[in-house]
């Protein structure tokens, strides 16, 4: 089976409605869970641990549990006080359906949840457990992720310096593929220097991918994407779009993709899902 049905498969099994303490609470969990969704994250988690040689599908509870994070990421991301949109994959936002409050709380609960099930994976050496955390809460945390959307937040109307647009797109959006990457292959117990080289791919990927994600939201097809095109303009985002031009912009994923791809130079053929992955960004419609 595909590894994105394995993901789509047990997601809803991860936190069943049915044992939730509260209905409501699961229900706006599961909705944005299960609202679609590329599940780049986990599919390369597994896609890492499969060019180690080791078969990625053994990990498939813990890359489940980076698309929690990364859900929870997207609900928050949505809500008034941030991005303040409407849409996201193709459905309205989760706060649109259930209201601010429950859209945090909901945030709220795919995080946490998200270590319980980390932790209660059976099979897995606790060691190895304790570094998959050790990795996934610092780049889900301040110097991760949330650092970066508190710089994307605080660089609205203002003027960035490329440098600073690179660290801020590193921070929001690499780091969480930078994580999900090197969790799969410390799981299938890499090499350091296998480690350094995979890391090195997910930096530039996640680069690649935000670089995308901005041109996407100014020359996309909303029902291609599922959000709302323009809404880094609507809230006068620094973007790499905004800064050097859609042409430049253009070059800029192009060579990010060309040192991700490079990256994997002394991988063979069981890297080539990851080389596959960098190369489609530069044709992605969603
Ligand atoms: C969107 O991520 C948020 C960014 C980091 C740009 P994705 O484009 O991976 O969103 P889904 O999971 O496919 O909806
Ligand atoms: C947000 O970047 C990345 C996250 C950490 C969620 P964007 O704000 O550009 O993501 P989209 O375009 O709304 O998906
Ligand atoms: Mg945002
Ligand atoms: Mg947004
Ligand atoms: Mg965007």
């Amino acid at each position: 089976m595909h590894k994105i049905n394995l993901v789509n498969e047990l997601l809803p099994e991860l936190y069943p409605e049915n044992k939730a303490l509260n209905h409501r609470l699961a229900e706006s969990m599961n909705y944005s869970l299960s609202a679609g969704g590329k599940r780049l994250r986990p599919v390369m988690l597994m896609a890492a641990a499969d060019a180690i040689g080791i078969d990625g599908e053994k990990f498939i509870r813990i890359a489940c549990s980076v698309e929690f994070i990364h859900t929870y990421s997207l609900i928050h991301d949505d809500l008034p006080a941030m991005d303040n949109d409407d849409y996201r994959r193709g459905k309205l936002t989760n706060h649109k359906v259930y209201g601010e409050a429950m859209a945090i709380l909901a945030g709220d609960a795919l995080l946490t949840a998200s270590f319980n099930i980390i932790a209660a994976t059976p099979d897995i050496k606790s060691t190895l457990l304790v570094r998959v955390i050790k990795e996934l809460s610092y780049a889900a945390g301040p110097d991760g992720m949330v650092g970066g959307q508190v710089i994307d937040l605080m660089s609205e109307n203002t003027t960035i310096t490329l440098n600073e647009l690179r660290q801020l797109h590193s921070a929001k959006t690499g780091a969480l593929f930078c994580a999900a990457i090197r969790i799969g292959a410390i799981l299938a117990e890499a090499t350091e220097e296998q480690l350094a080289s995979l890391t090195n791919y997910a930096m530039e990927f996640g680069l690649a991918f935000q670089i995308t994600d901005d041109i996407l939201d100014v020359i996309g097809d909303n029902t291609k994407i599922g959000k709302p095109v323009g809404s880094d303009e609507k809230n006068h985002k620094s973007t790499y779009v905004s800064l050097l031009s859609l042409q430049k912009a253009q070059k800029a994923a192009q060579s990010a993709v060309d040192k991700a791809v490079e990256a994997l130079k002394s991988f063979d053929s069981k890297a080539d899902v990851l080389r596959t992955l960098a190369k489609q960004l530069l044709t992605r419609q969603n």
